[in-house]
């Protein structure tokens, strides 16, 4: 052996020539036929194959999810597989309208117990391959095309002729081929061999042959292969006798590309697996697929309403793990930790809700996550990245307080500080805390015991309102009374009529209420923006039952915080 070093040893993918393509020029409205090969291609790929207790759960999820087709395993590769086939038949866990699919190499004594093991099955489909890329002719089986198309012929004749009682016999029996290796082989060479095969199983527009056409290994990029796939279903005698299928792989990372761009080039059906799960970098993940889809407007015809139970199922069937990245699944996948990017979000869930629009609007978030059943809690998490907004976001989406826009910077730099000072990001429930410590429960130096006030709406509009009440300073209580323009007019008078330290020099910018409830309990919130003595800007906050209440409130708890902080 003479290897040549590092890349120079690799032998480039040969396009496809073609002119005219057409296939860029599409745009997809509708979803494929899915077939799961989770049961096959994924279990296949596991350290520890799927028992059957796993296998049945994963196949009811799948069930749940909407799959129509299901490659449930390779039944004459062992007895458990064809156990397992059995117990599905036999145990009533195939709806009617639900096909399963069992795979078996181009060899007699497996095509044999292969019909063997699908005895009684309301709908099958019956898929065969073998290899067909130059490599492998070359490599494992050392045979030319001729030999390499009559191993495919001859299990084509054998399955159609054993195939005919089972269909009498009430089966909606149908039949799919793979050239596998499709991806490797010359374009017009698996041309022939598929000519051949539909031939043979007597392949017609009302009773098509699916044609699987695998990227068992994915050694070319998504565009040479829709080129490919064009150029084979154009030549492809008699394309109607045949339904279009992928079984794309992913050793490129290219597999969810490759198959978007399969469908643009006359692709019908995919088989894919959750998440992706299969042979070394996995088949191609059905949930991308379909959730991309989703994205489009196109409704893929699959629920992944709730990916969180089906990733529970995947991880503990399979015992694989699913990334924190993972599109639409992953742990991290709705998080935003950037500033910019929650500052930007947040605008985003403000404009949808101030204009009422129908659609889906946010930067930086291309999907709803309530579409896939996760929640808008744990999208922004707060760490010293984070941007002013980031803080009141997550207030609003988490504990219902509307903090006024001004107030952002204000409570967004308690939140980076306190992040800053513990290393990590902060938790929703930490950044409450924080708020209640800041605002909710500031050490009272100023506290409202009562009060009532009176109005005297004699002079037009403009009223004149008279607060009596008892504020303490420290503990020692003071009646206190003012008059003003209105009750927060009033309150200001009164504090500056205290006998003992009286409050002056604030001004009063800005005010803010709104409701908030928590179960059958609904109290006011007041935002209260005052500027302090030495000019700088200050913000306070009250709750109570009683909305004048909660503004009094707010308005002391501005003047103790200034108090506190000089
Ligand atoms: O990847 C592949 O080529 C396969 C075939 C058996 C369809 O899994
Ligand atoms: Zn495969």
């Amino acid at each position: 052996m003479n290897l040549k070093p590092g890349f120079q040893k690799y032998i480039p993918f040969q396009p496809q020539p073609i002119t005219n393509r057409t296939w860029p020029d599409k745009v997809l409205t509708q979803p494929p036929v899915w077939c799961s090969v989770d049961l096959r291609d994924g279990n296949q790929a596991l350290i520890d194959p799927m028992n059957l207790q796993e296998k049945l759960e994963y196949f009811h999820t799948l069930l749940d999810i909407g799959v129509k087709e299901i490659e449930i395993g390779f039944p004459s590769a062992s007895e458990t597989e064809y156990e397992i086939c059995r117990e599905l038949i036999e145990g009533g866990h195939i709806p009617d309208d639900v096909t399963i699919q069992v795979l078996v190499q181009a060899r007699e004594h497996l095509i044999r117990r292969t019909f063997e093991a699908i005895r009684g099955a309301k709908n099958v489909i019956l898929h065969f391959y073998n290899s067909t890329s130059t490599l492998q002719r070359k490599v494992v089986f050392g045979m030319d095309c001729d030999g390499i198309t009559k191993i495919a012929t001859d299990a084509a004749d054998l399955i159609y002729e054993m195939a005919q009682p089972v269909i009498e016999g009430g089966t909606n029996l149908r039949f799919e081929y793979s050239p596998e290796s499709f991806m490797g082989t010359e374009m017009d060479y698996a041309v022939e061999i598929c000519a051949a095969v539909l031939d043979r199983l007597h392949a017609t527009a009302e009773n098509p042959v699916i044609l699987n056409l695998p990227t068992t290994v994915e050694n070319c990029m998504p565009n040479q292969f829709a080129d490919m796939l064009e150029y084979f279903i154009r030549n492809l005698p008699g394309r109607e006798r045949a339904i279009i299928s992928l079984h794309p792989h992913n050793d490129r990372g290219t597999g969810v590309a490759t198959t978007e761009l399969g469908l643009l080039a006359g692709a019908d059906r995919v088989e894919a697996t959750l998440f992706g799960n299969g042979e070394r970098t996995g088949n191609v993940d059905m949930v991308t697929l379909a959730m991309n889809m989703w994205t489009q407007g196109i409704d893929p015809k699959l629920d992944f309403h709730n990916i969180n139970k089906i990733r529970d199922m995947y991880e503990r069937c399979t015992k694989m793990k699913i990334g924190e990245r993972q599109p639409y699944v992953g742990e991290l996948v709705f998080t935003a930790f950037s500033g910019s990017h929650q500052d930007a979000i947040n605008k985003g869930f403000h404009y949808m809700q101030d204009s009422g629009t129908d659609m889906w609007e946010v930067p930086y978030l291309p999907i709803d996550p309530a579409d896939v059943g996760r929640e808008y809690e744990p999208i922004i998490r707060i760490n010293s990245q984070s941007g002013k907004g980031g803080a009141a976001f997550v207030m609003q989406q988490n504990f219902g307080y509307d903090l006024p826009r001004a107030m952002h910077a204000e409570f967004g730099a308690v939140v980076q500080k306190e992040s800053d000072r513990v290393g990590k990001e902060l938790k929703p429930e930490q950044i409450f805390q924080l708020f209640d410590q800041e605002y909710l429960s500031v050490p009272k130096t100023y506290q409202l015991e009562r009060h009532s006030f009176q109005e005297d709406a004699r002079h037009g509009d403009a009223s004149q309102v008279e607060f009596v009440g008892e504020v303490s300073y420290k503990g020692h209580a003071m009646e206190v009374w003012g008059e003003g323009n209105g009750p927060i007019d009033a309150f200001f008078n009164a504090l500056h009529n205290l006998p003992e330290a009286p409050i002056d020099g604030y001004q009063f910018v800005d005010y803010k209420e709104h409701a908030i409830s928590s179960g059958s309990d609904t109290q006011a919130v007041c935002y209260i923006h005052l500027k302090a003595p030495n000019g700088q800007d200050v913000f306070g906050v009250g709750k109570s039952h009683n909305i004048s209440r909660a503004s009094l409130r707010a308005i002391l708890c501005a003047i103790n915080r200034s108090l506190r902080q000089a």
